[in-house]
């Protein structure tokens, strides 16, 4: 008797431990990042996997502005490619806001708006390209792609915004896994799991999921729209790079679709509910981290805020400045505010800032919103800032400016935690408005609180959810028995 308690005993020990350090030492992986702010939540994902004891290639290309060749968290592969349109990120996406508020404050005459259209489409098509033409060099440059092979990577992580990474994998028989919120066509959930556009808004339109006739209508315009861009201007690069390198047999969107997991940079306490497949896992706010303290003088300017507190105001990394008719209105409502004001601002100052605000290039943005002083977040609604502001629980108000910022500003504005202005008709009047509307109205704090404490109650933080899922892939070489089939199926197949 005491015997077998005894090897029980044993056996549980050895299957606790077992449990209990589920790591895959020194697993090897390969990672096709995407520049600009994807850039800086992938380096979170890098930097978690390298203080897990694996190593780190990424693939940059020589032209890179975000990605580091040298790190110490990881190695690099730098790709030169010869005809690198040099794409002036920072000039290209302020000329296009300019544009864009022109457009829409003079309600726009057709050929004005076609133009614009024409004009991004344009640039993702640029940008694909460079992707695309990143893996013709890999697999172009023999040295290199032998080096790549004899390197014998356990999997390979991309985020599929830029999906060249798909075709390397393929070529490596590497499992994939994603880091993704975006892939070609829109959001990613649309071309893995079933996406009733009768209640799931579609990537590029802003509506929340309780839509009426029209606005259903409207979804489904923009469905079409997306798949045709993704038919007609983005897959083409990459069908392309398949058809050379792979034959007819094998199929980009395929490639794509296939992915073994798919980090999903979602959290439905900030998206709305939809339905899923089992290899999405939601790793939305795995960035998010408790604040440090400020330095002393940023301490000693919130704490001259007194009871009034804080207000944070930033509009994220992409567009460096707005124009200055719009930050002199912002300057001017923020002086009649009892706050203080940080304002993270790049471009040229306004010159009628009041005494209570402080202009700064940069902000510890983390620390400011977990600061028992802040008050409001001013911001544009990329992602990165929302996750942050729901983890520190901050009510937002949304200047959306491009992409994708209109809809998650909506989404938080339907949860009760934010309120939208208008860039294109902002005034120093409508927006003190709205700022003093989330500062005096208390259902903007009580519904962020709430979002917060959901966000918060989770078994592990997502941050290790996201690792645990690489690590499971490297373990057991993939993740093939979570996939569903549907990827496999043309589409008169899948519908019946
Ligand atoms: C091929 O790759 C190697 C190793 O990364 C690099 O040193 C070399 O310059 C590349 N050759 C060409 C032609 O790009
Ligand atoms: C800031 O400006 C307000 C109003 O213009 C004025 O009452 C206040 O004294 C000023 N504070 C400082 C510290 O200069």
């Amino acid at each position: 008797m005491g015997s077998i308690s005894g090897v029980s005993l044993l056996l549980l020990v050895v299957s606790v431990s077992f449990l209990a350090s589920p790591s895959v030492q020194g697993g090897k992986i390969l990672v096709f990042p995407v520049d600009g702010s994807h850039w800086v939540n992938m380096n979170v994902l890098i930097q978690g996997l390298h203080a897990r004891g694996h190593e780190v290639t990424v693939v940059r290309s020589a032209t890179s502005w975000y990605v580091k060749e040298h790190a110490p968290h990881y190695r690099s592969i730098t790709i030169t490619l010869p005809e690198a349109i040099s794409i002036e990120e920072e000039d290209f996406f302020v000329t296009l806001l300019v544009k864009m508020l022109e457009i829409k404050k003079q309600g726009a005459s057709l050929i004005a708006f076609v133009n614009f259209y024409w004009e991004i489409l344009t640039m993702l098509s640029k940008i694909h390209q460079q992707a695309s033409l990143l893996g013709v060099e890999i697999f172009e440059n023999k040295t290199l792609l032998q080096s790549i092979r004899d390197a014998q990577f356990d999997m390979v992580l991309l985020d599929p915004g830029l999906p060249v990474g798909v075709v390397v994998a393929h070529e490596l028989k590497l499992p994939t896994v994603f880091n993704v919120r975006w892939i070609t066509s829109g959001e990613g959930h649309f071309v893995v799991a079933p996406s009733p556009i009768s209640y799931v808004p579609t990537s590029g339109y802003a509506a929340s999921d309780k839509m009426n006739f029209l606005e259903r209508l409207k979804n489904a315009f923009h469905f079409a729209l997306n798949t045709c861009i993704d038919k007609f201007i983005v897959c083409p690069h990459y069908d392309k790079l398949i058809e050379k390198y792979f034959g007819p047999d094998v199929k980009f969107y395929h490639l794509l679709q296939g992915a073994d997991i798919w980090l999903m940079r979602v959290d439905f306490v900030f998206e709305f509910p939809r339905p899923t497949m089992p290899n999405i896992v939601y790793i939305g706010g795995f960035q998010c981290k408790p604040s440090e303290p400020l330095s002393s003088e940023l301490e000693e300017f919130v704490q001259s805020s007194g009871e009034h507190g804080f207000i944070l105001m930033s509009l994220g990394t992409l567009v460096k400045g707005l124009p200055t008719e719009i930050t002199s209105e912002i300057a001017a409502a923020f002086a009649k505010l009892p706050q203080k004001v940080i304002w993270r601002h790049a471009g040229e100052p306004p010159d009628n800032l009041g005494n209570n605000t402080l202009l700064v290039k940069w902000m510890p943005q983390n620390n400011l919103l977990g600061h028992p002083k802040i008050k409001a977040f001013v911001a544009h609604g990329g992602t990165n800032g929302i996750y942050e502001a729901i983890y520190h629980g901050v009510p937002i108000l949304g200047i959306p400016l491009l992409f994708d910022q209109f809809e998650n500003i909506l989404k938080m504005e339907v949860r009760g935690a934010a309120k939208m202005v208008d860039a294109a008709h902002l005034d120093r009047h409508n927006f003190l408005e709205a700022i003093q509307e989330v500062l005096n109205n208390p259902s903007y704090r009580n519904s962020m609180k709430h979002l917060s404490a959901l966000h918060h109650d989770k078994p592990v933080h997502p941050l290790e959810t996201a690792l645990y899922w690489i690590e499971f892939v490297m373990r057991h070489k993939g993740a093939t028995h979570l996939r569903t089939e549907s990827f496999k199926m043309p589409c008169y197949i899948y519908k019946m």
